[in-house]
């Protein structure tokens, strides 16, 4: 059966990378699920990921209540999606140590987030290494067939694959399904400061991502602020001008016009690059109005809040300790 699965961060408030990269599908998919659907989308706050990096603990705790407002204040149903907090589920890190068994060091080596992220760190803490097979984890002790995420995430969706079949071959059982991605068409969306970076949680640089709750002046500043080209004019040209594409791209995917289509009118109407960047920002402040609007009534509400997340972990935990139960048989200790 088909088992869509997917996780967040709570590192930050989740920003337009996210959201456009992740979060609008997420929505799309829930959507089109039939009411009590037998196997629904499943959606983790993943905070024991959050730790491989020294986290401050009161704000990863805050942190992971906006992430909840702001997943169901766009549009997360937790009625038709279960959505929960991953450290709520004790499976993913008992799974990660029966998966671990499989994976070798040069494979973990491997990963560019790895590579990235350890680089210039006099020392590595082991859970950065072995992120990708949490992740994994993850996503097989739901034994998920679809995982819409964005495009930097690819890398590590591959090696759950690999650590699926080597499990599977290593016990002789068609156990866990070879995950794929589900890609949106907008898979990176990159850094306003710096258009060779994708936008991150984690760049030191506010200014570099728009967070779904920044109030309409702060995002006119960023798009204002945001690094383009020295012409004067607008056109659609995402390896010569990545900075404005980016903008175009922006108003494209809060609207359902093509970038191109954008363009066209920009040029027609003679359009400069600031009077576009106002553009851009009003667009963008619009779409994300109800949004917000959500979110400043969800937040507060933490016993809403912790209702919700308490109702996902029961419904995680029940699919979950099946499947454990499972793989401990097949591996011997069960
Ligand atoms: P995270 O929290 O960094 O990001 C959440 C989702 O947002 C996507 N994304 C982007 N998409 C387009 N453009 C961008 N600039 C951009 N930045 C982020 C990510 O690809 C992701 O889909 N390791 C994962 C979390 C995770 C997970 C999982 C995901 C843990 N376990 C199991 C899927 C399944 C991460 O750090 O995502």
């Amino acid at each position: 059966t088909k088992q869509v699965y997917s996780g967040i961060q709570p590192t930050s408030i989740p920003h337009l990378g996210n959201y456009f990269g992740a979060i609008k599908q997420w929505v799309d998919i829930q959507n089109k699920q039939r009411p009590h659907q037998s196997n629904p989308l499943i959606i983790s706050i993943v905070d024991l990921h959050a730790i491989t990096m020294p986290k401050d603990p009161r704000l990863l705790n805050d942190y992971i209540y906006k992430c909840a407002a702001t997943l169901l204040s766009c549009g997360i149903d937790p009625e038709r999606t279960i959505l929960y907090k991953q450290s709520q589920v004790a499976y993913h890190g008992q799974l990660s140590w029966i998966l671990g068994c499989r994976v070798t060091l040069p494979q973990l080596s491997r990963m560019h987030q790895y590579k990235t992220k350890s680089d210039g760190l006099s020392e590595v803490p082991l859970g950065l290494f072995t992120y990708p097979v949490l992740q994994a984890a993850d996503i097989l002790l739901f034994r998920g067939t679809h995982v819409p995420i964005g495009e930097d995430q690819l890398q590590h969706l591959e090696l759950c694959r690999s650590i699926a079949e080597k499990f599977n071959n290593a016990y002789g059982i068609d156990f866990f399904p070879r995950p794929v991605p589900i890609e949106s068409e907008f898979t990176r969306l990159k850094s306003l400061r710096d258009p060779a970076k994708k936008m991150s949680k984690s760049d030191p640089d506010a200014g570099s991502r728009i967070e779904l709750v920044d109030p309409a002046d702060i995002i006119e500043k960023k798009i204002r602020k945001s690094v383009t080209d020295s012409m004067r004019l607008i056109s659609y040209d995402p390896k010569g001008r990545p900075g404005l594409s980016t903008l175009i791209d922006l108003e494209a995917a809060c609207t359902d016009l093509l970038p191109e289509e954008i363009a066209e009118r920009c040029l027609l109407q003679a359009t400069d690059k600031a009077e576009y960047k106002k553009h851009v920002s009003k667009v963008l402040v619009e779409h994300l109005r109800p949004i917000q609007a959500k979110y400043s009534r969800l937040i507060d509400d933490k016993k809403y809040l912790n209702s919700i997340l308490d109702d996902g972990a029961r419904r995680a935990n029940s699919i979950a300790e099946n499947n454990f139960r499972q793989i401990c048989k097949i591996v011997g200790c069960g």
